[in-house]
Order: structure tokens, then sequence, then C-alpha cells
């Protein structure tokens, strides 16, 4: 009666992995109970999560590694896997919204998300390949854009790309306050980018932990280009940049509960060491009480079974 934040099923958005061939399942050891589904199990398993109610999932690749190339060019192949698992998700399941992730690292050969030159990421040159990759992708049925690389201009230009084709009622989700973090590594892993990464990082695009301003000002840049919907991520060590992005902004504001928030969870319960249910519930609970009015998990399928008993 007097609970001030309830969680359903629609404040969910599935977190998955697709990867090449058929009927293939492959589990990812450092993300206990999530896997790599071929685009027909894909389909199968979305058909589920949308009855579990959750209104969309976010899709991820793992490219084969003979189509990752220094420039990520298969991003922007329209038969590539996220294109042909977008084109049967709308066929089979057409109410489910699809969240298109757009990056180059699922495809470049060093892991990065931009143009890599001489060791550095190339800011203005990766614009020229995020529009080309926003673009294939909406058009094969992503219902909302989410450019997750972090370069400066990237909103303006891919709206005004996805217009140009006809693609207005796309929207846009922009990781507006992505952090530097620690917690990406089992998605590293899910999408073959670790090895490759090697000791790299991505602290020339993405933001240093201990700033809030700094995300101010990221959002207020990706609102002013044209954003639908910002997200911050990773979650729950950034409560307070949630809060504060969602009260002075007033957007739909998405939160990231990311891979490694996930994975600390279920290897803990692993080793009997905490009751992962009631972890998993409450670290979600959390993120919707600080201000998320929509929560990316791996947990999502999960969450929404216990929510409805
Ligand atoms: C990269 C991207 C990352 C995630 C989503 N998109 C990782 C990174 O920045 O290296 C991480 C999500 C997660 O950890 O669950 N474009």
């Amino acid at each position: 009666m007097v609970r001030e934040t309830s969680l359903v099923p629609s404040d969910l958005i599935q977190g998955m992995f697709v990867t090449d061939g058929e009927n293939r399942r492959e589990p990812i050891p450092s993300l206990p109970g999530m896997a790599r589904l071929s685009v027909d199990l894909l389909v199968e398993e979305c058909k589920r999560i949308r009855e579990l109610g959750i209104p969309a999932i976010a899709l991820f690749p793992m490219t084969p590694q003979e189509r990752k190339t220094p420039d990520g060019s298969e991003a922007w192949n329209q038969d590539n896997l996220v294109c042909r698992a977008c084109r049967a998700l709308k066929r089979t399941v057409p109410d489910l919204g699809i969240v298109g992730d757009v990056a180059l690292d699922p495809y470049t050969s060093h892991g990065q998300d931009g143009v890599l030159i001489d060791g550095q990421i190339v800011n203005d040159l990766t614009l020229e390949s995020l529009k080309l990759q926003a673009v294939a992708q909406a058009a094969a049925g992503c219902d909302v854009i989410a450019p997750s690389d972090m370069m400066d201009g990237r909103i303006g230009i891919i709206r005004a790309a996805l217009d140009a084709e006809g693609l207005s009622q796309t929207m846009i989700l922009s990781y507006a306050a992505k952090y530097a973090s620690g917690f990406y590594g089992p998605f590293r892993d899910a999408i073959g980018s670790s090895s490759a990464l090697g000791k790299a990082d991505k602290k020339t695009y993405q933001m240093d932990p201990a700033n809030i301003v700094e995300a101010l000002r990221e959002t207020a840049l990706d609102i002013a280009e044209g954003a639908d919907m910002v997200m911050v991520k990773p979650a729950l060590p950034y409560l307070d940049i949630i809060q504060t992005v969602k009260t002075s902004f007033g957007l739909p504001t998405i939160a990231y509960h990311v891979s490694g928030e996930y994975a600390m969870v279920k290897a803990a319960a692993e080793r009997g060491w905490i009751d992962g249910d009631a972890a998993m519930l409450e670290s979600i609970t959390a993120i919707k009480r600080a201000g998320a009015d929509a929560i990316i998990t791996y947990a999502a399928s999960d969450i929404a079974r216990w929510l409805r008993g």
C-alpha cells in the first residue's frame, strides 16, 4: 500500500546476442543464463519475451571473426547479422520493439568503437561510418537507434541521415552519459571483442566515472542534436547520474544495467554468498527508484516472470 516504486515488465528491455548459423545456442560463460542465439532461435525466444509483457529488446551481434576488419565495414552491410535478425523479428513479432546499437566495436578487428588511426580514435571520420550503420539498421526494421559509441556530434548527423532516407519515424536513444567502466567485461566476451581490445581502454571517448557535470553537458548536447531518449550507463554505480539527468531534462531516461552488474550477482549467487534473485530484483528496483523510465538488463525476462508470480 505504501510502496513508492512499482516495477512492471513494461519497464524492462531485454539485452540479447545474436550469432551466425542455424539452431545455435552458445552459452556465454561470463554471463550465466545468457547465450548467443542464431536468428531462428532468437525469433522463438523473442515471442516468449513479448508474451511476458516486455516491450523491447536491445540487440548485439557476435560478428564472425573473418568479417571483422580495421574499418568495421560489416557494420553497414545490409545483410549483416543484426539486419537479418531485425527483418526476421519484424516478420514474426512485429510489436516487439528493437533497439539497435550503433558503434563499430562488434565489427572492428581492434575492438574499438571508432576508426583507429595511428593508435587514436578519429572522431569525425567515425561519424561517416556510424551514419551508414544507423541507416542500414533502421531500414532493416530497428525501431530505436541507440548510438553507444560516444563520438561527439553523432546524434545530429544520424538524425539528419535517417530523415534524408525517409526514416523520420525511427527514434534515437543516445547513450548520453556512458562511462569508461570496468563493468563491460562480460559484454566484450559476448561479442568477441575482449581479446582484440587487450589492455587498451576507451577513455578518450567514454566518460570519467568521477564526473557529474560532464554527464549533464553530454546529455544537453545530445538532446540539442535531436535525441528522443537518453541513457545512463552503467546503472547501479551511477544512480546519482540517473536521478540528475531525469530531473534536469525530463526526457525519457533509460538506464543500462550492464553485463558486469548482472554477472556479479550471478557469480556471488553461484557461490551461495547472496540470494541472487532477491539481489537482482533489488538492483533493478533501485534503478527505477532513482528515476529510470526503462532499464536495459540481461535479467529482464527472469524479472518479468518473477513479477508475474
Ligand atoms: C560498445 C558497447 C558496450 C556495451 C554496449 N555497447 C561496451 C563497451 O563500451 O565496451 C556494454 C554493455 C554491457 O556491458 O552490458 N559499443
